[in-house]
């Protein structure tokens, strides 16, 4: 082959060479083609072997422009190789995508369970009038959960409460707590009076669930002692309350109950809130028996190293739960437990 007839190869081929790299539609194709145009065994290397057949001027001339028509080739393979990469990003960048006009996903914020809300409610009414809040351990001893409450081993009043003892090696006669009111004791224990404070907790009780009773349910106490404390001001903190969480028409009246810790014991009724008092599917008799109370039994005083000559005090125990169903028109106790999200979701925004 003379230098014209390569350098007639070189230039044909290169002109091929662009052809096939525009004619190829993958990257698959345009490797062939490469291959095809500028492999070992293509004639483009076939010719530039017999190179070295020519004198030295021409072959440094011939070797020139195939040197020159080869790199045009390469760079028309890269080009066009780098134009199918971009491509194949796109579709992928297209396929993968985030779609940022989509609307969002809302986060569902959670909110304040109504037995909560209603220990909260309760709660700030008596930091509001100046009372400590305290709790006490949900395990008891006998002494703090009863007999310091006025309630002897052969007290009828354990009957329907005393099951729930807990088996603790080295700690005999512990049990969860019946009440609330233990905490009285722990408190007066503590110290001397003045004492203002209210405890919610939960407590226990061997109970069968229905509607309106639960074995776990939660209170809240309230215990007052110091000099001249009398059955007024029970009423009066009474009414505070009780116009706190009903509307500020409520009335309270107080009948004649027994509690082992308080003498005079007293039942408290609320005038309804629905009604005012007439009577009605909520109530029945205009009336709502909301807790237990009284003046702060003097044994009980005694029992905690107080004078009972000198303080008096009053005290009472409400059930959280009872509220809750009266506030808020929930008809059975048991739907405070089942964490049904339809039913909490009802009270999101209210406190
Ligand atoms: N502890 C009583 C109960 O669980 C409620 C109660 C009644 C508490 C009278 C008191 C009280 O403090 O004075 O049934």
């Amino acid at each position: 082959m003379d230098a014209d007839a390569m350098i007639a190869v070189f230039m044909r081929e290169q002109e091929r060479g662009v052809e096939l790299a525009d004619a190829a539609t993958n990257l698959e194709e345009l490797e062939a083609a490469r291959t095809a145009v500028l492999g070992r065994k293509a004639p483009f290397a076939e010719a530039q072997k017999q190179l070295g057949s020519l004198g030295e001027d021409e072959r440094r001339r011939v070797g020139q422009v195939a040197n020159e028509a080869r790199r045009a080739l390469q760079a028309t393979f890269d080009d066009r190789r780098a134009a199918f990469e971009a491509q194949a990003e796109d579709a992928l960048l297209a396929s993968d995508g985030v779609d940022l006009s989509l609307p969002g996903r809302r986060p569902r914020p959670g909110s304040l369970h109504p037995l909560t809300l209603v220990e909260h409610e309760v709660v700030d009414t008596f930091v509001r009038l100046g009372f400590r809040v305290v709790e006490g351990p949900e395990i008891e001893d006998d002494w703090h959960n009863f007999q310091a409450l006025n309630i002897p081993p052969d007290h009828p009043a354990r009957t329907m409460k005393d099951s729930l003892y807990v088996a603790i090696p080295g700690h005999p006669e512990l049990l969860l707590r019946t009440e609330t009111s233990a905490a009285q004791i722990r408190t007066m224990q503590a110290q001397q009076p003045p004492i203002y404070i209210v405890s919610p907790g939960r407590v226990y009780r061997r109970e069968t669930s229905d509607a309106t009773h639960l074995a776990v349910f939660h209170q809240v106490e309230c215990l007052v002692v110091d000099d001249g404390i009398t059955f007024a001001d029970l009423k009066g903190t009474l009414e505070v309350m009780a116009r706190s969480l009903f509307g500020a028409n409520r009335r309270v009246r107080l009948g004649p109950a027994y509690f082992p810790f308080v003498e005079p014991g007293a039942e408290v009724g609320v005038s309804c809130f629905r009604c005012d008092g007439v009577g009605c599917r909520v109530c029945g008799n205009g009336w709502i028996e909301l807790l237990g109370a009284g003046m702060v039994h003097p044994q009980v005083l005694e029992n905690c190293g107080y004078d009972s000559e000198r303080y008096t005090g009053f005290a009472f125990g409400m059930g959280i739960e009872r509220v809750a169903m009266l506030k808020y028109g929930i008809p059975d106790m048991r739907m405070l437990l089942e964490g049904d999200v339809r039913f909490l979701r009802q009270f999101q925004g209210v406190a």
